[in-house]
C-alpha cells in the first residue's frame, strides 16, 4: 500500500520528462503468485537535457530482478531503488538506447485492484491513473507516449484467452501446457491506457463498418454463459460508433474493438486503447436482471468509454491536473449521445438532478476543488463529480457561447491540431478561440475557480413605460485555498413569458450583452432593461440549466406555477415546478422543526397534478414532474443546522398531501400506463414504467396501504417492475408482511446473481430510520456480502451512507462510527474504495450541532489511525480542515 507521504503535487511545477520513450516491448509470464514482467524501452534523452541527468522511473510493489542497457547489465551503483521507483544513472548521453527491466509482481495478492490483478480467475489490469507503476518500473505519467508491443504467456487451460491493446500479430504454443500471444498497438499512448486480460471467458461478436469502409471486429467478453446479456451493450456500442462519426466526424482507428466485463472493479469502466475493461454491472443486462436505469447506464457508459478513443486516447492529457480535458469533454459527449438516443429534456432533467445531488455538495464542502485542480496529494481522489460533471457543464457552456457550428469548428481544430499529443486546457480553449474568434478570457475562470457561483436576481415591472428591469449580482463562495474570486462570465438562457404563455420580444435590451436567447453576465452586478414588453412578463432564467449555478430569486409561487404550466421549454417547466416544490418543502421543514403541522400550498399540488395529466407531455417527463426534491436536496437548500429527521418527516407529509389530493386522477392515469407485450428497454416504454411507479408511490401513501405494491410485485415480469415495488415496500411499509415476503422472494430468486443481489442490499440499506444500521450489520454477516468486492461494498455500505440520510445521520452518531470502522477496515486492502466511502462525510459541518459533534469524533478517529493510505489520509485531512 502506498502510505501517506505528505507530498503535494502542483500544476505550476510541471516539467517535461528528461527522457523520451519511443517504444515499449513487454513480456508477461503470467502466474498468480509470481508473474515475471520483462520490459524493454527504446529511450532517448530529450535534446538539451544534461548527459548526467538520471532516468527516474516510478514503481510500486514491483520486485526488481535486473536492469540492462543495450544488453549489458547495469552496474549496481547506477541502479538505485528509491522506495517509490528507480533512479538509473550513467546512461548514454546522446544515442538512443534500449533499457530492459525484469521484475516480478503477484497478481493474486493485489487487493487494491490497481495494476495487474486477478478477479474470479481472470487476469486483468487497471492502470489509470497510476497503476502501470504497479506492473513494472516506468515513467508513469500521461505525457510519455510510446508504441506498445505486448507478449503474454500463460497456461492454456486456465487462460485460453490472451488480450492486450491493438491488433493480435502472433500466437503460438510454448509446450508444457503454456501458450502465448503478441499484440501490437500502433498508436502511441500513455501507460495509463495499457491493458492486458487473460483468462477463460465467453464472447459476443459483431462487426462494424466505419464511414470510410474500415471493417472492425467487435467483441464483448463476459463470463461463460452470459454472452446473451451483452447484447444491449453491443447494440449501444454500434450506435455510439455511428454517432461519433455523424456528430463529430470521428472514426474508429483499429481493426478490433474489445470490451471485457469483470466483477471486481474499483470504478465504472476504463477506456484502455482497443480493450475497454468494464465493471460487469455496466455490461450485463436482460429484462430479468436489469432495470430501465441499468439499461440507460450501460448505454451511456459504453458510449463514454468508446468516445474516449478520440477524447482521451488520440488526444490525451499532459498531466493529471488536466483530467477534465478528457473527462469533462467525454461526459459532455456521452450526455449528447444519450439525449439524441432518448428524450433530450428528460435526459437533461436527469443530468441536472445528478449534478445538484453530487457536484453541488462537493463544491459547497471541504472537498471543493476547481474543475482543473492546481494541486493534489492523491490523484485517485480527483475522479470527482466536479471534474466529470461540472467539467461537462463547462464544455456545454462553451457550446452555448459558440453555437453548434462554432463548437464543431473548435472541436475539429482540436482534433486536427492535437491528434497524437498530450494537451492542456489552454490548448483546448485556444482551439475554440482560434476557430471562431470568440474571446474565452474571462470564461476560463470556470476551470480555475471552485465553488458554485450564486446569482441573485430581482425584477421590476413598470407598466407605464412597458419596461421590465432585472438586476443581477454574482458571487462565488470561498472554497479551500481560494478565499477571493474573480468575476465570471456566466451565460444564461432566458425567456420572458407573458400572461398568455407566449414569449415577449422586447424592442431593446440594455445593460448586458444578449446573443439569441443568451444573456451574458460579466460583471459583479448588472442591471438589464427590457423595453417594449407588452405585458408583465415572468422571467424564466437559466433555461436548460445553461450555467451550473445557484440562482437566488424570490419568484412568487404564482409565477413559478405560470412557468411550470406555460414555458415553451419542457426542461424549464420542470425547473420551475421543482423550484416551487422546493420552496414548499423548505417551509414544511421549518414548520416540522418548530413542532407545527405541515400544510401544503394547494396550488403546488394542483400544478403537479395538472402536469401529470397533461397528455401533450411524454410519460417520462411527467414522472420527473411528480418526483419531489430528495431529502439530500432539501438539506442542501437549507444549508446549515440540518436535522435529517425533520426533513424526512416534512417531505413525507408533503408527499402524502399530494397523493391524497391527486388520488383519483393518479389512479385513472396509472391504468393508462400499461406497457403490453414483452419488455422493451426503449425510452418510451421506460418512461411509462417510471410514471406508473411515481403514481403508485403517491397512491400507496394516499391509501396508507402496501396493497398496490404487493400486487405489482407479484405481477412483475421484469426487473424494473419488480424492483420498484420492492423499494416501495421496503421504504414505506418496512413492517408489513408484504415487505418481508418480497425481500425473501427476491433473495431466493436471485441469490446466485450478485449484481441483482446488490439491488436487494441497497433496498434494505436505504430504508429510512435509525433501525436500518442494525439491518446493515446483519447483512454484512450474511452470505451475500464481501468486503473485497467493490460492488458489494458500494451497494450496502455506500448506499447506506450516501442514500439514507436518517439512518446514516442517526442522532446518536452510530452511523458515523460504523462508517469510520468500515473505512479503516477496508483501507488496508483497497484504499480507493475506502477513500470513496469516506467522501460521504463531506457535508458533516452542515448538520445540527449534536450530529456534527459525533461526525467530528468519527473523522478524528480515522485521522488518528497510525497507518492510513495516502488516499484516505488525503480525504480525512481535507474533510476536517
Ligand atoms: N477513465 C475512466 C473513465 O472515466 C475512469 C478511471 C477512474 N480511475 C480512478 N482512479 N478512479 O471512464
Ligand atoms: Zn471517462
Amino acid at each position: 500500500m502506498r502510505t501517506e507521504t505528505g507530498t503535494t503535487f502542483q500544476l505550476s511545477d510541471y516539467r517535461e520528462s528528461d527522457f523520451i520513450v519511443d517504444a515499449v516491448d513487454l513480456t508477461f509470464r503470467l502466474d498468480p503468485e509470481r508473474t515475471e514482467v520483462v520490459s524493454t524501452l527504446t529511450v532517448r534523452r530529450r535534446p538539451g537535457v544534461s548527459p548526467d541527468a538520471p532516468f527516474v522511473l516510478d514503481g510500486d510493489e514491483v520486485e526488481l530482478k535486473s536492469v540492462s542497457v543495450d544488453g549489458q547489465t547495469m552496474a549496481e551503483e547506477d541502479v538505485a531503488e528509491t522506495g517509490n521507483g528507480l533512479r538509473l544513472s550513467n546512461l548514454p548521453g546522446q544515442a538512443a538506447f534500449s533499457l530492459t527491466i525484469t521484475s516480478e509482481i503477484a497478481p493474486e495478492r493485489n487487493t487494491q485492484l490497481m495494476g495487474l490483478y486477478r478477479s474470479s480467475g481472470v487476469y486483468t489490469t487497471q492502470c489509470e491513473a497510476e497503476g502501470f507503476r504497479r506492473i513494472t518500473f516506468f515513467p508513469d505519467r500521461p505525457d510519455v507516449l510510446a508504441v506498445y508491443t505486448t507478449r503474454i504467456e500463460a497456461d492454456r487451460e486456465s487462460a485460453p484467452l490472451l488480450l492486450a491493446n491493438g491488433n493480435c500479430i502472433e500466437t503460438g504454443d510454448l509446450g508444457e501446457g503454456r501458450h502465448y500471444a503478441v499484440w501490437h498497438d500502433p498508436h502511441p499512448k500513455p501507460s495509463y491506457l495499457f491493458a492486458l486480460v487473460a483468462g477463460d471467458l465467453g464472447v459476443l461478436e459483431d462487426d462494424f463498418t466505419t464511414a470510410s469502409g474500415r471493417e472492425v471486429a467487435l467483441k464483448i467478453y463476459v463470463e461463460h454463459g452470459k454472452e446473451a446479456r451483452a447484447a444491449y451493450a453491443m447494440d449501444s456500442l454500434k450506435r455510439s460508433m455511428r454517432w461519433d462519426e455523424e456528430r463529430f466526424g470521428r472514426e474508429y482507428d483499429l481493426d478490433i474493438f474489445m470490451i471485457v466485463a469483470v466483477s471486481d472493479f474499483n470504478m465504472g469502466a476504463m477506456e484502455n486503447k482497443g480493450l475497454n475493461v468494464f465493471n460487469d454491472k455496466y455490461v450485463l443486462a436482460d429484462p430479468e436482471i436489469a432495470t430501465d436505469a441499468d439499461y440507460a447506464n450501460i448505454e451511456a457508459i459504453i458510449a463514454h468509454e468508446y468516445f474516449h478513443n478520440w477524447t482521451g486516447n488520440r488526444i490525451t492529457c499532459r498531466d493529471w491536473f488536466q483530467l477534465c480535458l478528457k473527462e469533462g469533454l467525454t461526459v459532455y459527449r456521452d450526455h449528447e449521445f444519450s439525449a439524441d438516443q432518448r428524450s433530450r429534456p428528460v435526459k437533461r432533467i436527469a443530468e441536472v438532478r445528478l449534478l445538484k445531488a453530487h457536484q453541488f455538495p462537493e463544491d459547497a464542502g471541504p472537498l471543493a476543488h476547481p474543475v482543473r485542480p492546481d494541486r493534489y496529494r492523491e490523484i485517485s481522489n480527483f475522479y470527482t463529480a466536479t471534474v466529470y460533471e461540472k467539467g461537462s457543464e463547462v464544455v456545454r457552456m462553451i457550446a452555448t457561447l459558440l453555437g453548434e457550428d462554432g463548437f464543431r469548428k473548435g472541436m475539429d481544430l482540436y482534433f486536427d491540431r492535437h491528434d497524437g499529443e498530450a494537451a492542456t486546457i489552454e490548448d483546448f480553449l485556444a482551439c475554440f478561440e482560434d476557430a471562431t474568434g470568440f474571446d474565452l478570457g474571462q470564461f476560463r475562470l470556470w476551470y480555475d475557480q471552485a465553488g458554485t457561483p450564486v446569482v441573485s436576481v430581482s425584477t421590476v415591472w413598470d407598466p407605464g413605460s412597458r419596461r421590465f428591469t432585472a438586476s443581477f449580482e454574482q458571487s462565488v463562495p470561498a472554497t479551500p485555498g481560494q478565499a477571493k474570486k474573480d468575476v465570471m462570465h456566466i451565460p444564461l438562457r432566458f425567456g420572458l413569458v407573458l400572461p398568455d404563455g407566449s414569449e415577449a420580444e422586447p424592442t431593446s435590451v440594455t445593460g448586458a450583452r444578449v446573443t439569441d436567447d443568451v444573456l451574458h453576465l460579466t460583471q459583479r452586478s448588472q442591471t438589464v432593461q427590457f423595453d417594449g414588453v407588452s405585458a408583465r412578463p415572468v422571467l424564466s432564467l437559466n433555461r436548460g440549466f445553461c450555467a451550473p449555478i445557484n440562482v437566488h430569486f424570490e419568484q412568487a409561487p404564482a409565477d413559478l406555477a405560470h412557468l411550470a404550466r406555460h414555458e415553451s421549454d419542457p426542461f424549464a417547466r420542470w425547473q420551475a415546478l421543482n423550484a416551487y416544490a422546493m420552496r414548499v418543502l423548505v417551509e414544511a421543514v421549518a414548520k416540522e422543526r418548530a413542532g407545527g403541522t405541515v400544510d401544503v400550498d394547494p396550488a403546488l399540488a394542483e400544478t403537479m397534478i395538472a402536469t401529470a395529466e397533461d397528455e401533450t407531455l411524454e410519460p417520462a417527463f411527467r414522472a420527473q414532474a411528480l418526483a419531489l426534491p430528495g431529502e439530500n436536496d432539501i438539506a442542501r437548500e437549507i444549508g446549515n443546522d440540518i436535522d435529517p429527521d425533520a426533513i424526512f418527516a416534512a417531505r413525507r407529509a408533503v408527499q402524502t398531501v399530494i397523493g391524497k389530493t391527486g388520488a383519483e386522477i393518479f389512479a385513472r392515469l396509472a391504468d393508462t400506463m400499461e406497457t403490453p407485450g414483452a419488455y422493451s428497454p426503449d425510452a418510451a416504454s421506460a418512461g411509462k414504467r417510471a410514471f406508473r411507479h411515481a403514481l403508485m408511490t403517491y397512491l400507496s401513501l394516499a391509501d396508507a396501504s402496501p396493497a398496490r405494491a404487493n400486487e405489482a410485485f407479484a405481477a412483475a415480469d421484469n426487473m424494473t417492475d419488480l424492483s420498484q415495488p420492492l423499494l416501495l415496500l421496503a421504504h414505506f411499509f418496512p413492517e408489513s408482511e408484504g415487505a418481508n415476503a418480497a425481500l425473501a422472494t427476491f433473495e431466493e430468486r436471485f441469490h446466485d446473481t450478485p449484481l441483482v443481489i446488490d439491488k436487494w442490499l441497497s433496498a434494505q440499506a436505504t430504508a429510512p430510520g435509525a433501525a436500518t444500521l442494525e439491518r446493515v450489520r446483519m447483512l454484512m454477516e450474511g452470505e451475500h456480502f464481501s468486503r473485497s468486492n467493490p460492488n458489494r461494498v458500494r451497494a450496502l455500505i455506500g448506499a447506506f451512507a450516501a442514500g439514507n440520510p436518517t439512518g446514516f445521520n442517526r442522532a446518536d452518531g452510530a452511523g458515523f462510527a460504523f462508517l469510520a470502522d468500515e473505512v479503516l477496515a477496508i483501507d488496508g486492502r483497497n484504499p480507493q474504495v475506502a477513500a470513496r466511502l469516506l467522501t460521504t462525510m463531506r457535508s458533516w459541518r452542515s448538520l445540527e450541532e449534536g450530529r456534527r459533534r459525533h461526525a467530528r469524533a468519527a473523522l478524528e478517529r480515522i485521522a488518528a489511525a497510525d497507518k492510513l493510505s495516502s488516499d484516505v489520509r488525503d480525504i480525512v485531512d481535507r474533510t476536517l480542515a
